[in-house]
């Protein structure tokens, strides 16, 4: 290995980014190459599913920087660059133009791919999946055609993807049916309770959603999508359709190279993989918890968090990330804020208007809160998140009192409220 190489970051997402910046803000002063295999400069995902669908713009607009904030670090990009393979004896990246790149220390960013629908008729046209701009442009025009020739949308999967776009179809005008595997929706990370807001709310703006479905075939005629057949028998009429059945960390190249991997790069709380000399940050890794557990997020935060954690490992200092982890869904007017992990809850309570909806749904495991879900609440969701990082928790009954103040909490742990107070 050569000290003088450059640090290569693989991957020109979020993590990739932050990587590079957070490198110099640590004091690296030597070369450093953000390597991306698409052809748009770094560009934030979160809008391409929600305001992107219903108004693309010039990808400019999604810049996650201004045009000259690489230059002025000093972090070269390459955007179109494939890498095939790394090699970690001799400390070396091979791209698929043939030419090999030197590194000194490595990051991978390589985020996640969509998962595939593994079903006969999946490859017709009109069949799509959203993780690119790209991809966010072609889901917006085929709803638009399906708006214009009066052709239902079916999306597969209740999930985040799938709801986003779903909300975007209907203000679209398309009508639109959610095909569903389980009974409910977000089901991998919201209480019944949420899932049931969220029900109402999608049936209230003209959405067909069938739970329980068992997609068995696309049905398609002249290579594009015509319907969906479910295993009940039912065919649903699609002018498109649009898969969000979950991502799978793209951890492809890291486990050629032999690094630990199990459904992502395996990384510790200070984002340092099993080669000294590689860190690896965002949707691409599998965090090794205290307990031993595995912890997958797919999230802006962690991406941003884990990053930062992975430059100052690089430069080798620790910096473990442990803040609550957060994510946001924007779909109609709701926005649904959720902070903390609920798996493992054995008590939920809720504070606010269900029906409006504008309420909060409190996970509690053995009465100490864990994560909490607001919908239209921001000041539940800014209070919940200091109370989770701070290791502080209301009981179920002072949540479940609307006289109690959450902040009062905060105040007696002498911590500032988000909000100012
Ligand atoms: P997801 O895991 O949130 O939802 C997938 C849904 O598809 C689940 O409800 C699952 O039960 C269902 N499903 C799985 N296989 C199915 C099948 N064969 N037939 C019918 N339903 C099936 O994943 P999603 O929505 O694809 O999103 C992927 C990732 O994109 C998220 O994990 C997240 O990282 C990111 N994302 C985050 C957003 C946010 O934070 N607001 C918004 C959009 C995407």
């Amino acid at each position: 290995m050569d000290p003088q190489a450059p640090i290569l970051i693989v991957g020109a997402g979020q993590a990739g980014v932050q990587i590079g910046e957070s490198l110099r803000q640590e004091g690296y002063q030597g070369e450093l190459l953000l390597i991306g295999n698409e052809l748009h400069p770094p560009y934030q995902r979160p809008p391409l599913s929600k305001k992107w669908l219903i108004e693309p713009g010039a990808h400019t607009a999604l810049a996650l920087r201004g045009a000259d904030s690489l230059r002025r670090r000093r972090i070269d990009l390459r955007l179109d660059t494939h890498v095939t393979a790394i090699d970690r004896a001799a400390s070396t990246l091979q791209l698929a133009s043939g030419e090999r790149l030197d590194y000194s220390r490595l990051a991978f960013a390589t985020g996640a791919l969509a998962r595939a629908l593994p079903l006969p008729g999946a490859a017709l046209g009109e069949v799509l999946s959203l993780r690119s701009i790209n991809d966010s442009g072609a889901i917006s025009a085929a709803i638009r055609r399906c708006a214009a020739e009066q052709r239902p949308v079916v999306v597969i999967g209740g999930g985040f993807i799938g709801l986003e776009v779903a909300a975007s179809a209907r203000k679209l005008g398309a009508e639109v049916t959610v095909l569903e595997g389980l009974p409910r929706l977000m089901s991998r990370v919201t209480a019944p309770i949420v899932s049931e807001a969220f029900e109402r709310l999608h049936r209230a703006h003209g959405v067909e959603l069938v739970f329980g479905a068992q997609v068995t075939e696309l049905k398609g005629a002249g290579g594009r999508v015509e319907a969906v057949r479910t295993a009940d028998g039912r065919e649903h009429a699609a002018g498109c359709v649009v898969v969000g059945i979950g991502v799978m960390p793209d951890d492809r190249l890291a486990a050629a190279a032999g690094l630990a991997c199990d459904r992502g790069i395996i990384v510790d709380d200070c984002a340092r993989t099993s080669d000294a000399s590689i860190v690896a940050a965002g949707d691409c890794t599998a965090r090794r918890l205290a307990d031993g557990r595995l912890l997958r997020l797919e999230s802006v935060q962690n991406a941003v968090e884990q990053a930062k954690s992975a430059a100052a490992a690089l430069m080798g200092r620790e910096r473990p990330f442990r803040a609550a982890p957060w994510f946001w869904s924007d779909q109609y007017d709701i926005k649904l804020q959720m902070v903390g992990l609920s798996h493992g809850y054995d008590q939920v309570v809720t504070r606010g208007d269900l029906q409006k909806p504008a309420f909060s749904a409190f996970y509690f495991q053995s009465r100490r809160l864990i994560a909490v879900d607001s919908l239209n609440r921001i000041q539940d969701h800014m209070q919940s998140k200091r109370l989770l990082d701070h290791g502080l928790s209301p009981t179920p009954e002072q949540v479940a009192d609307a006289q109690f103040e959450l902040q009062s909490l905060l105040k007696d742990a002498k911590l500032a409220t988000a909000d100012g107070a």
